[in-house]
């Protein structure tokens, strides 16, 4: 700690912080442009100018360590003088446009120039004209209205590791830009160079004109479109949703979230079924929905079986509600789930595991059967800043690595993978991986060869202790739905002589075959409408987890987030939930469900039986896992995964265009 004056203040402060920083920290605020807490210091806006005694001039805050004994004025007439100069110089080119601008309202340069700025201006001379720019689908790049400060450039190479964007030219003719064409294929979180830009010259195109921030109301919610759950903020106008904007979780996403997480909104309004449907005489008809919830009660009490076939995308109070119906209507109803991607009954959660922890203790990475920057493009980025800060291997067994981690291919195949948990790969050369902290990241391909993530953490403890596994599961709640004893639907289950419910599941070959094959009547829940939908008996249109209700959803890791966003009129449309509780006349007594408090008590003891794991005998294991045919990736579009993403026209756009690749400007 080191003692310093800020304004004849005495503080004691860290000693290896930069002078914003210790002001940041004992809470005086110093204006910034370029500073960015996630960025290296490029220090060339001289907006956070500060005077030190014996210094003749005025100093960057950002790029200037702290000394002990500094005394420091943040607000002396020389500091105000000179922040008043570099407004100035800044509007010399800004164009004067901010009541048509999309940052109004948040902009940096707004609030510093009505702060710091002066009230007339001396600039009787023409500004500097520059071209708009189509950076990609998503952005729009307005060029005279930037500052050079170069935030999205130290973005996309540092935490992005691609260098699609850049300065170019010298002096006045600077100019934010790229010699790249595939702008889109680059990274895929290029979306957060919107909220760095720190003016309007970076905008959203999907939120262009749509709204002011004034005029928003902000919730909190958790992504849905892939297995991360990054927390975000909703900006609702009135009812419709304007924009996705991520919220700030150290441990999670940091102030990060990903294109798809972004930019997925709009599947919320479109492809929305709003009524009911049933079938008369092959003819779909529209009837109230809860005519067709109705309808769909007296299929239930009619036949003799139900089937409900659920996806791994729905709230955790859903598998809990259809658990408790499963006991109770254990000889009417069953309940199975539905993947394309794994047998979910391979497929058993281990402990919790923190991927921050694991990764700050990791020393070498080995990726099976993942390509992480399409599976996850958050995991992806901390995994290339932790290579980089602390230059450690990271090793990869599947197609589809990732360049930008600076991966070391090792097989197609799982031949290697043996040899590496025994040591005896000559890749790891000069580890003693016994010694060694490794991290495992298995995609969920890997568990489609009949083990499951139980046998294979214990071997691989057995072979190295201090090693951490984590699967990179790629549905909103596939750890919530492990938690329970819900296993997939196999041929067998499509049986004719029950009745199927499909609940939020979209068009999917293998499960149309089997309806289809065997003449099956079925009856669908699902927000938006589908093949499955119109070739069904009953249509119930459901609400989202965004459209009311507590909803509850486990990440990767197993941290168990819930959010509710209340008050909205279309909250009023039927839940799943309340379409089982209706159907079966049942609903989940407080008391019971509080039993189930998973914020407190390990589910698992519950639900989950756990089952003895047989002797793991490498050899037959390595006989079951190891052949010659190569491991296939779990994702090929990181676009279209989710249900939500797959119905967002703004997403299907973007990956067309990115199986074209287009040229962009
Ligand atoms: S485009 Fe925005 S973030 Fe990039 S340099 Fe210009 S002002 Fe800064
Ligand atoms: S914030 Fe310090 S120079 Fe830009």
């Amino acid at each position: 700690m080191v003692k310093i004056e800020i304004n004849a203040v005495e503080f004691y402060v860290k000693n290896n912080i930069s002078v914003l920083e210790a002001c940041k920290i004992v809470g005086f605020y110093l204006p910034r442009f370029c500073y960015h807490e996630t960025l290296s210091v490029a220090g060339n806006c001289r907006m956070c100018l500060i005077e030190i005694n014996g210094m003749p001039k005025p100093m960057t805050a950002c790029a200037l360590p702290i000394l002990a004994n500094m005394k420091i004025w943040i607000n002396s007439p020389m500091v105000r003088k000179a922040r008043e100069n570099i407004i100035e110089a800044l509007l010399l080119q800004h164009p004067l446009d901010c009541p048509i601008c999309d940052q109004g309202g948040e902009c940096d340069l707004q609030d510093q120039s009505r702060n710091y700025g002066s009230d007339r201006s001396r600039n009787f001379f023409n500004k500097r004209g520059c071209e708009d720019k189509n950076f990609s689908d998503f952005i729009l790049g307005i060029m005279t209205r930037c500052i050079h400060c170069t935030r999205c450039v130290r973005f996309n190479a540092e935490i992005t590791g691609s260098a699609f964007l850049g300065t170019l030219n010298r002096g006045g003719l600077t100019e934010i830009g790229s010699y790249n064409s595939q702008l889109n294929k680059e990274t895929y979180l290029i979306g957060n160079v919107i909220d760095l830009c720190p003016v309007g010259a970076l905008t959203s195109k999907t939120y262009s004109f749509k709204a002011r921030p004034w005029e928003l109301k902000s919730v909190e919610a958790i992504d849905l479109t892939d297995g991360l759950g990054c927390n975000i903020y909703i900006g609702f106008k009135e009812t419709e949703i304007v924009r996705i904007l991520p919220k700030i979780n150290v441990t999670l996403n940091g102030s990060f979230i990903s294109d798809k997480t972004r930019f997925f909104f709009d599947a919320l309004t479109t492809y929305r079924v709003f009524s009911g449907y049933i079938k008369q005489n092959n003819k779909f008809i529209s009837v109230p929905k809860m005519h067709a919830l109705q309808e769909l009660a007296t299929f239930i009490d009619c036949l003799l079986y139900t089937t409900v076939i659920i996806s791994a995308e729905n709230d955790f109070e859903l598998y809990l509600l259809l658990q408790h119906l499963t006991y109770k209507y254990a000889e009417i109803l069953r309940v199975k789930t539905f993947s394309s991607k794994i047998n979910r009954s391979n497929i058993k959660l281990g402990t919790p595991l923190n991927f921050n922890e694991a990764l700050s203790t990791a020393n070498l990475i080995v990726l099976v059967s993942t390509s992480l920057y399409i599976e996850n493009a958050i995991l992806n980025s901390k995994l290339r800043n932790k290579s980089l800060l602390q230059n450690i291997s990271i090793y990869g067994i599947s197609s589809g690595l990732n360049v930008s981690l600076g991966t070391n291919f090792i097989n197609f195949v799982f031949t290697t993978f043996f040899f590496i948990l025994k040591g005896k790969s000559s890749l790891l050369k000069g580890y003693s991986l016994l010694k060694s902290h490794t991290f495992f990241l298995i995609g969920e391909t890997f568990f489609q060869r009949g083990i499951e993530f139980n046998q294979l953490n214990s071997l691989i403890k057995s072979f190295l202790p201090h090693s951490n596994v984590l699967t990179i599961r790629l549905l909103s709640n596939s750890y919530g739905l492990e938690k329970t004893p819900l296993v997939n639907a196999v041929r067998k289950d499509f049986n004719r002589k029950s009745f199927f419910v499909l609940v939020h599941l979209l068009d999917n070959i293998r499960l149309a075959k089997n309806l289809y094959q065997k003449k099956i009547f079925y009856s669908v829940l699902n927000p938006f409408g589908s093949k499955l939908a119109r070739f069904s008996s009953i249509l119930v249109p459901t609400s989202t987890a965004f459209e009311g209700g507590l909803n509850t959803f486990f990440n990767l890791e197993g941290r168990n987030q819930s959010f509710e966003i209340k008050s909205l009129p279309f909250a009023l449309k039927i839940s799943a939930r309340f379409a089982f509780e209706f159907c079966f006349d049942y609903t989940i007594n407080p008391l019971e469900l509080a039993l189930y408090n998973f914020k407190n008590t390990n589910i698992n003891l519950i639900f989950f039986k756990p089952t003895f794991l047989p002797f793991i005998n490498i050899n037959i294991l390595t006989k079951q896992l190891v052949n010659m045919y190569p491991i296939k990736k779990s994702l090929t579009d990181f676009f279209l995964t989710s249900i939500f993403t797959q119905t967002s026209q703004i997403l299907a756009k973007v990956s067309q265009t990115d199986r074209k690749q287009f040229i962009n400007f």
